[in-house]
């Protein structure tokens, strides 16, 4: 029996990189998912990949930055299966880096917006959901940027770092209701959306290569196996919770 059998959770911006990998592993351990992501093609080719080893998922296209589009989700899930009891809002994007003094506020503004109001929104919806049926369990994906901060990405790290009190205040509103709700703060992971910043910022890439203990980068897999462990009911005495998976990065 799987980690998450019988399960219904939705997974956000799970068309590639860590999202899809989580998408896939939630199936694997037996929840039904619903893939979130603003790329058709994408999120498609998630639920095709589900379908092909034996899952069961279905696709939610839109912006989880835009309200209506997160209700549709919520929605779609309760609306298709039931009930919602397990979500991983993994969903970002970062607008731009640079230095504060040079950097335009909508610049500012977009990123928090992707990176932080898209995830508050989310959990509105999900613990509306989940407090229909007594309960369920949130995994947040932070970064390790919002540890110590991150010159000239400060837009993001600022966003994180709000990730993460939104996931602590949360988990002491909700605990009592049987809502447990963590985050999980990669560390440097190949992923496309990675692979590009490392195109746009080969100096910074350079650093961030050699980020963690382990010399070496981390894969999606890495950060899906936390998230499965921390949504499931092995995690059942644990909320509030930040936990790195980054090879020691945050430990250096
Ligand atoms: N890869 C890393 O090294 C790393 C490190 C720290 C934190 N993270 C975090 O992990 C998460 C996933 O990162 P990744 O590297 O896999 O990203 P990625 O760019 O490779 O993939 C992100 C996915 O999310 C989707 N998406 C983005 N914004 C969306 C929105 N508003 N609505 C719907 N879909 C949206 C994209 O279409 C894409 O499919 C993000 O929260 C990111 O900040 C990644």
């Amino acid at each position: 029996m799987g980690l998450l059998e019988g399960k219904i959770g939705i997974v956000t911006g799970a068309g590639q990189g860590i999202g899809r990998a989580i998408a896939l592993s939630y199936a694997r351990e037996g929840a039904t998912v619903v893939v979130a992501d603003f790329n058709e093609e994408m999120g498609a080719e998630t639920v095709r990949l589900i379908e092909k080893t034996g899952g069961i998922a279905s696709f939610a296209c839109g912006d989880v930055s835009k309200e209506d589009s997160v209700r549709k989700m919520v929605e779609s899930a309760v609306g298709s299966y039931g009930r919602l009891d397990i979500a991983c809002n993994s969903a970002a994007l970062s607008r731009g880096s640079g230095p504060i003094h040079e950097y335009e506020r909508s610049v500012f503004d977009q990123t928090l917006e992707m990176c932080l109001t898209n995830t508050w929104l989310c959990m509105k919806y999900e613990i509306a959901a989940m407090l229909q049926t007594g309960g369920g369990a949130i995994v947040n994906i932070s970064s390790n940027s919002s540890l110590k901060g991150q010159a000239f990405n400060t837009a993001y790290a600022a966003a994180k770092g709000g990730v993460n009190i939104l996931t602590k205040s949360a988990a002491a509103e909700y605990g009592g209701q049987g809502i447990r709700i963590n985050a999980v703060s990669p560390g440097v992971i190949r992923t496309p959306g990675v692979e590009k910043y490392f195109e746009e910022q080969p100096k910074i890439a350079e650093g961030l290569k050699k980020a963690a203990v382990m010399n070496r980068l981390g894969e999606p897999e890495e950060i899906a196996e936390a998230v499965t462990f921390l949504s499931s009911d092995r995690a059942s005495f644990i909320t509030g919770q930040l936990l790195s998976v980054d090879g020691g990065g945050s430990v250096r």
